[in-house]
């Protein structure tokens, strides 16, 4: 226990040297300020979020770690090594080269993993850092360190997809917005929100991506949905993400789409209706079916039972026959 502490500590070091060396050396990078500039960044929105530049070297650490060959070096993630088929002539090398810094800080402000956008076009778009004692991707959300004050004076948070989605948020009037790390949305991710705000607002990107991620994120919440929880879902249009449509826009479109987002509930029953003919037999058997494995995931609430409700006008059913039919847990007799 103490040994682990011991190792995450020292790991939590190489990382903020690590994000002050590439902070250090955005400001020497005239193509990655320009890049910067030209998504319309302000160098006051770069330093909030601790934006910077990897050099287009293979082995640029070395400059802040001497021990570039130390063995846990690799564990953070920074440095990759590489050897031939025999497990020999091993190689080490950055992990990011040419490629813009956002560091991720848990909510203690430690920096515990980056993401590394290519300048302009090139593949990968986005290279993260691998998970490490210190960094799982299906609990930690970008932005969350930054954003927590603001959440609580907004009264909600908005949860994106994206770096870029965060910081752009962010410098046009939308600080409380985080985002989840190239991963699905889950359960845990939800719950952290949940502890920070009773309010949660997902705008994901229009593409079809976007929408997918939108329905698993319903799926995420279904656990976490009481009825003192409001959660809501923003679908903007289709070739819209959230940093795209602010800066088109404007703040105060978003704002309607902010205003105007679908509750959970609705989404939900849209998501089991959409596919089926609710004028035949069959469709509403089909709908009922899809909702099944969803009303099971909430627990017993008013919510739900308002849900039940809806499900069972738009299939010719009672919320009693569905209930039964669901078997849902019963709320536990006081
Ligand atoms: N992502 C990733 N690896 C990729 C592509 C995307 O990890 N190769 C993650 C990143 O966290 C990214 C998010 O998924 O921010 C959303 O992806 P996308 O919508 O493609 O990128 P944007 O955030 O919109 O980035 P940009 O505006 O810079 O193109
Ligand atoms: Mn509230
Ligand atoms: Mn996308
Ligand atoms: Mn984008
Ligand atoms: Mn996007």
């Amino acid at each position: 226990r103490a040994e682990y502490q011991a190792k995450s500590m020292a790991l939590s070091d190489a990382m903020s040297a690590a994000c002050d060396f590439y902070r250090q050396h955005l400001r020497s990078a005239p193509n990655a300020v320009d890049y910067l500039k030209r998504r319309g960044l302000t160098g006051e929105v770069a330093a909030k979020f601790g934006l910077g530049y990897s050099p287009d070297n293979w082995d640029s650490l070395r400059q802040v770690f001497p021990d570039y060959e130390a063995t846990a070096l690799v564990e953070s993630g920074l440095v990759i090594d590489r050897t031939d088929e025999e497990g020999n002539n091993r190689k080490r090398y950055d992990r990011f080269r040419d490629r813009i810094m956002f560091p991720i800080r848990n909510t203690k402000g430690q920096v515990i993993g980056f993401g590394g956008r290519v300048l302009d076009s090139g593949e990968p778009k986005y290279l993260n850092s691998p998970e490490t004692p210190l960094f799982q991707k299906g609990s930690e959300l970008y932005g969350l360190f930054e954003a927590r004050q603001a959440i609580r004076d907004a009264g909600y948070v908005l949860v994106t997809e994206g770096y870029m989605d965060v910081v752009a948020l962010a410098q046009l009037g939308f600080p409380q917005a985080v985002a989840t790390l190239g991963t699905a949305c889950t359960p845990t991710h939800v719950h952290k929100l949940l502890r920070q705000t009773d309010h949660v607002v997902f705008s994901f990107d229009g593409d079809r991506a976007g929408r997918k991620a939108a329905r698993r994120a319903l799926d995420a919440c279904l656990p976490h949905a009481t009825d003192n929880k409001v959660i809501k879902f923003l679908f903007l249009p289709q070739e819209h993400d959230p940093d795209s449509f602010v800066r088109e826009m404007g703040a105060e479109a978003f704002e309607r789409q902010i205003h105007d987002a679908m509750p959970l509930s609705q989404f939900l029953l849209n998501e089991v209706t959409a596919e089926a003919d609710l004028s035949t037999s069959e469709g509403r058997a089909r709908a009922q079916y899809d909702a099944k494995p969803l009303l099971q995931l909430m627990p017993p609430s008013s919510l739900r039972l308002q849900i039940v409700r809806g499900l069972a006008q738009l299939t010719q059913s009672t919320p009693n026959e569905i209930e039964s039919l669901f078997e849902l847990a019963k709320p536990i007799a006081s």
